[in-house]
């Protein structure tokens, strides 16, 4: 058996026992109605979760949230539509790297790690460039733990008559969502973080309006990760085009009921009351934290170590101790940030245990020389 450790990372995440327990059950063909049964009430939750109306639709993605990106920016574009990315971040890369490799005209509007978006700067590439159709950017910004301002991007969209995706991978459990009301065209999630399940599979959501048909207009860009083959076979059958991770499928069944039960305000109220600990006790040890108050998430703490400490031997510290922390990605690892993922199935008192481990460790290491106190 493993040794169970803390995980304050931004996914995987910790999950209940009894979700864990779940999957403790005879194997399932998935050809079967006892799988489609699972794909029918996953689709219902996740248009439920996400404030989806009628006229949008849900599929999930055997693979992890570059999955689910991929399987909806290779299929959404027209041949020749040009595509606007918002970038801050490594996973405003990540989709960069999934914009260049369909070969979309691409424009980048690189706002700089951990810079807020410059909304007048959305209006004016979209004012200036007739032939884009779609913005893509990231919700969450899980690398430096920023909110990014959807509300603005989604006016700037339509008042301009554009398409929007949404990478919400880190953000759907844990920040508010409307695509109904705020016509999301296109948006992507994963069990393995604020829905607190397993990695494996991935979803999209998606406006069925906004997904264009294959046609002259639209090639057939690949095989596997194709959005209208998924929607083709969930909307026929509630089944999958090839062999699902079946196990997985059960696994986020039995998250997003859980979610259910504690309800979408709960858990984001939940994550908040986290990360507040998680923050003020970092203050109160006199480290900095990487972003302004308006701009951070419910989920994701990024802060500064004393200079005495390196990150890379912190981290190593507190794995030794039991609990998992990730380093700062990118150029925020040069600058010794570290982060603390406060999402998944994680309460209130874990945090507070988190801050002793921390305020102990750093101690040790020299990084603490007042009598400041952490928890
Ligand atoms: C916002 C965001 N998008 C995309 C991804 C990529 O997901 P995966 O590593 O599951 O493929 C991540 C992973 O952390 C993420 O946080």
């Amino acid at each position: 058996m493993v040794e169970k450790k803390m995980l304050f990372t931004p996914g995987p995440v910790m999950t209940s026992e009894a979700l864990k327990a779940v999957l403790l059950q005879p194997d399932i063909p998935h050809r079967q109605p006892v799988f489609e049964q699972y794909v029918r009430r996953i689709r219902a939750s996740l248009l439920l979760l996400s404030g989806a109306d009628e006229g949008y639709t849900a599929v999930v993605v055997s693979g992890s949230g570059t999955a689910a990106n991929e399987t909806a920016l290779s299929s959404i574009v027209r041949r020749g539509e040009e595509v606007l990315l918002l970038s801050n971040g490594e996973f405003g890369e990540r989709l960069r790297g999934i914009l260049e490799v369909y070969g979309y005209p691409l424009h980048v509007l690189d706002f700089g790690w951990a810079q807020p978006y410059d909304l007048e700067g959305v209006r004016r590439a979209l004012a200036e460039h007739a032939g884009i159709g779609w913005v893509c950017m990231v919700y969450h910004e899980t690398s430096t733990g920023m909110r990014n301002a959807l509300d603005g991007v989604v006016r700037a969209v339509a008042e301009a008559g554009r398409r929007l995706f949404v990478d919400a991978v880190s953000a759907i459990g844990g920040e508010p969502l409307n695509v109904g009301r705020d016509r999301i065209d296109v948006c992507t999630g994963v069990p393995n973080k604020a829905v607190a399940g397993l990695p494996g599979v991935s979803f999209v959501i998606a406006r069925r309006s906004s997904v264009p048909p294959l046609g002259a207009d639209l090639p057939r860009r690949n095989v596997y990760l194709n959005l209208q083959k998924h929607i083709e076979w969930a909307d026929r059958a509630e089944q999958t085009p090839n062999t699902p991770s079946v196990q997985m499928f059960v696994a986020l069944d039995a998250a997003l009921q859980e979610l259910q039960a504690e309800t979408l305000d709960g858990r984001m109220r939940r994550h908040r009351e986290c990360a507040l600990i998680v923050r003020q006790g970092l203050e109160r040890l006199g480290l900095r934290l990487l972003l302004a108050p308006d701009f951070r998430s419910n989920t994701v703490t990024a802060a500064f170590l004393p200079p005495a400490v390196r990150v890379e031997a912190f981290i190593e510290a507190m794995e030794a101790r039991g609990y998992v922390l990730y380093p700062g990605k990118g150029p925020l690892l040069e600058q010794n940030v570290f982060q603390v993922a406060t999402m998944g199935w994680i309460q209130p008192e874990d945090c507070r245990s988190l801050l002793g481990v921390i305020e102990t460790t750093l101690r040790e290491m020299g990084g603490l020389t007042g009598g400041g106190k952490g928890s």
